[in-house]
């Protein structure tokens, strides 16, 4: 595959470190020191399905394609207001495309896994054009009274259009079944014969926990791919990895002996968005002038599974 449009939008609501002081027990220092964060973009009055649209016509129009034009779709998303239909069958409506959809759900690592599966798809020759969009509202899914959690997170989705060709380089996808340090329940509707005790409720994340399985998986899936790809780190021009925690970038450049220019972040402006946020980031860097043909960027993530996804691509566009 290779990717040949890209588009994001953020909810208009932007929520301040010193806006939460005002309900939580916390403060700018700490969040700042602590994640790098400084503001986060949060769904208010908008509905998700409205951003993955709006980003999804972006990506579309940058191609040079029109909705027509795409012959399938995959949508990476944890929660939205629907549980059925899918995300991607909304946005087929939203767009005017007439295509097989289909959602994913890898947590945050999610783009990366619909990319390989377009990857795949694209080898198959099964498709020609196929749209791939990131769209998350992990803010719905915390208690906005737990001060290490809600803080953490902002909204948005990025989307991307991916045709045959030869930007893939390598990828790496892992899960270990490591449900209890994060997740998220909701409460299915009764029935009269369910005698099992249910329990649900907001996000649930052992942060330290978290904290510490990403910079090794992150560290692990792009040692292995440099590795593959018969690359030297500075070989690369950016790393985009998952924007869920500023030290936990650091961390990695560190492993990695590059300074933080390899780097690009947006974690600062808006928060961890799940797996929205490597999408958002490319674009911004596509949109900004950032890249250029040939370029050889890294995307990696992680999140709930415990899942991780990394992949190699050359920018060809
Ligand atoms: N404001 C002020 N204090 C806060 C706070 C906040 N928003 N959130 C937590 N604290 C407090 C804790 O209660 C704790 O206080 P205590 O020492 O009195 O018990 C203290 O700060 C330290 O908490 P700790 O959890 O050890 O902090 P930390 O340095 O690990 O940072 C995270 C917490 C969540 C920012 C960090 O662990 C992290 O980013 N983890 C990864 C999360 C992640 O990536 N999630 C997404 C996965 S896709």
């Amino acid at each position: 595959m290779k990717i040949i449009g890209t588009g994001r939008a953020h909810p208009a609501k932007v929520v301040t470190n010193a806006m939460l002081e005002e309900f939580l027990d916390t403060s700018d220092e700490w969040i700042k020191e602590r994640t790098g964060m400084s503001v986060r973009k949060v769904i208010s009055d908008e509905k998700l399905e409205d951003l993955a649209i709006e980003a999804s016509i972006k990506a579309i129009e940058d191609a040079g394609l029109k909705a027509t034009d795409i012959d399938y779709i995959i949508c990476s998303n944890v929660v939205n207001e629907y549980v059925t239909p899918s995300l991607s069958c909304i946005i087929q409506g939203g767009v005017g495309a007439k295509c097989a959809c289909v959602d994913v759900n890898a947590a945050c690592s999610g783009f990366i896994y619909a990319l390989d599966m377009a990857d795949d798809r694209l080898k198959s020759g099964k498709a020609r054009n196929i749209l791939v969009v990131a769209a998350e509202e992990p803010t719905r899914m915390v208690d906005w009274s737990d001060r290490s959690t809600c803080v953490l997170f902002g909204d948005g989705a990025g989307a991307v259009v991916v045709t045959q060709g030869e930007g893939m380089i390598c990828s790496r996808l892992t899960t270990q079944s490591k449900t209890s340090c994060l997740y998220y329940k909701r409460m299915l509707e009764p029935t009269p014969y369910i005698t099992k005790e249910e329990t649900a409720g907001p996000m649930y994340m052992n942060g330290r926990e978290v904290f510490k399985t990403a910079v090794l998986s992150s560290a692990k899936d792009i040692t292995k791919l440099l590795k593959q790809a018969g690359l030297q780190p500075s070989d690369l021009k950016y790393y985009i990895l998952h924007q869920a925690n500023m030290r936990i970038i650091e961390a990695v450049a560190n492993y990695l002996k590059l300074d933080m220019s390899y780097f690009p972040t947006n974690v600062e402006r808006c928060g961890n968005t799940s797996s929205a946020s490597v999408a958002l980031l490319l674009d911004e860097l596509h949109r900004d002038g950032k890249l250029q043909r040939g370029d050889k960027i890294l995307m990696s993530a992680f999140g709930a599974g415990f899942t991780t996804a990394a992949c190699i691509i050359e920018w060809t566009k």
